[in-house]
């Protein structure tokens, strides 16, 4: 059975988190910023110190490669997640993922196991999509999806371009995406969910992920005075947004719908308590495990749209700035999570991912599938997040077993 230095990952999680807290005490390292730059300096350190080829490519990913000179040229096992975050963000989301997958091979490494094939772990560059859309931008583009020159010329929220910034930052590499050719890629990652700690699951095997669809929409009316207008005579922006908003959300009420929508950013202008706002940019996130549901859902919001700037007598526009399909993982390495979750003796459930996953894109390339660790209360991209150590370090015993596995297989 694989050892790993437990407290030596779980310090690493702690000092990680420790980084991009900003003067109010919230942690937020966004997609090539500076504090994000502090945890990549951080996470090549660490690669360096146990003995790891490092690359950075054209899109930003980090790697640590942990390769022998009988195994050097072999398809690698690929692993890793992301140590970008959201605003105001949770220790784990992505952190875990990376620092599990540099716990395992040094802990291996150290004990003189040679693997039939390499392995790697990367930290790939702006899965959030908080600062540049799409999200999960790093492993899209390692996956083929999108070429890296048309990810580095992402505009920011804050009106930067991802490949300056990168280059800022120093992380703008030299190799191409998808350099090194993956056997099969396994993520570890916190459940973000309140499943597997509800239904008392120490570990979940991810057999699918839910399709993601993101939307900026843009509502023009008209300002005028808030005492003085008819409801007759305006076209309020506000209004518009809010009947949109609410629309989405009843459909997620409908019996039987296994819709998420959520509007996350709202923006009205001029933002004055006595002003009928003239405009409003806000984002629509919506998610469904099943494709045609999905796009079902997208074309009610196209619907809504339309309804409202007829009847509010609003100009409204709007772009898809991200999408994702369902996908469904690799059953082999779903039974092989399972397989050393009971060789530990640990309680396991399949589990569908709610939310974004590099590994959703890395599933493109090979049979890929992910490992969740329960997390308490099912609180994410929230400070709150937290999952128990010794959850995290159980979790990561399965996940090094099904590494080591991959890492000795010959044949798919
Ligand atoms: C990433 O965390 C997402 O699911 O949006
Ligand atoms: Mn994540
Ligand atoms: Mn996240």
């Amino acid at each position: 059975m694989v050892m790993i230095d437990s407290e030596r990952m779980l310090r690493r999680i702690r000092e990680l988190g420790e980084i991009g807290i900003n003067e109010t005490g919230e942690r937020t390292r966004l997609a090539a910023d500076d504090s994000e730059k502090l945890g990549r300096d951080k996470v090549m350190t660490w690669f360096h110190e146990a003995g790891l080829r490092t690359e950075v490519d054209k899109i930003g990913n980090i790697f640590g490669i942990w390769e022998t000179e009988e195994n050097r040229g072999r398809d690698a096992v690929m692993t890793g997640s992301h140590i970008d975050t959201v605003v105001n963000a949770g220790r784990y989301d992505g952190t875990y993922g990376v620092l599990a997958g540099l716990e395992l091979v040094q802990s291996l490494k150290e004990a003189g196991v040679r693997p039939y094939r390499p392995v790697a772990i990367c930290a790939f560059t702006n899965e959030e999509g908080v600062r540049y859309q799409p999200d999960m931008m790093g492993s899209l583009v390692y996956a083929g999806g999108m070429s890296a020159e048309e990810a580095c010329r992402a505009v920011g929220t804050d009106g930067t371009i991802l490949g300056e910034e990168l280059s800022r930052i120093g992380y703008l590499g030299e190799r191409e995406a998808g350099f090194l050719k993956p056997f099969a890629f396994v993520e570890l990652h916190i459940e973000q969910g309140p499943l597997l700690d509800a239904e008392g699951f120490q570990i979940g095997a991810v057999e699918d992920l839910q399709g993601i669809s993101w939307t900026q929409v843009t509502i023009e009316g008209a300002q005028n005075h808030a005492g003085t207008t008819p409801i007759a005579y305006r076209h309020d922006a506000g209004v518009a947004a809010a009947r949109v908003i609410t629309f989405m959300r009843e459909r997620c009420l409908l019996p039987g719908s296994r819709t998420l929508s959520t509007t996350g950013c709202f923006a009205l202008e001029p933002n004055a308590i006595n002003v009928i706002p003239s405009r409003v940019s806000f984002t629509v996130d919506i998610r469904n495990p099943n494709e045609e549901s999905l796009q079902a859902e997208e074309t009610a919001l196209d619907e809504i749209l339309r309804i409202v700037a007829a009847e509010e007598r609003v100009n409204v526009t709007s772009r898809r700035i991200s999408r994702f399909k369902p996908v469904r993982f690799d059953e082999g390495i779903v039974r092989l999570i399972e397989k050393h979750a009971a060789a530990r003796g640990l309680s396991c459930r399949r589990i569908t991912s709610g939310a974004g996953q590099d590994a959703q894109n890395m599933a493109l390339l090979c049979p890929t599938a992910m490992i969740f660790a329960p997390s308490v209360a099912g609180i994410s991209h929230n400070p709150k997040e937290y999952t128990s150590d010794a959850d995290l370090v159980a979790c990561a015993g399965v996940y090094a077993g099904v590494i080591l596995e991959l890492a000795e297989k010959r044949n798919p």
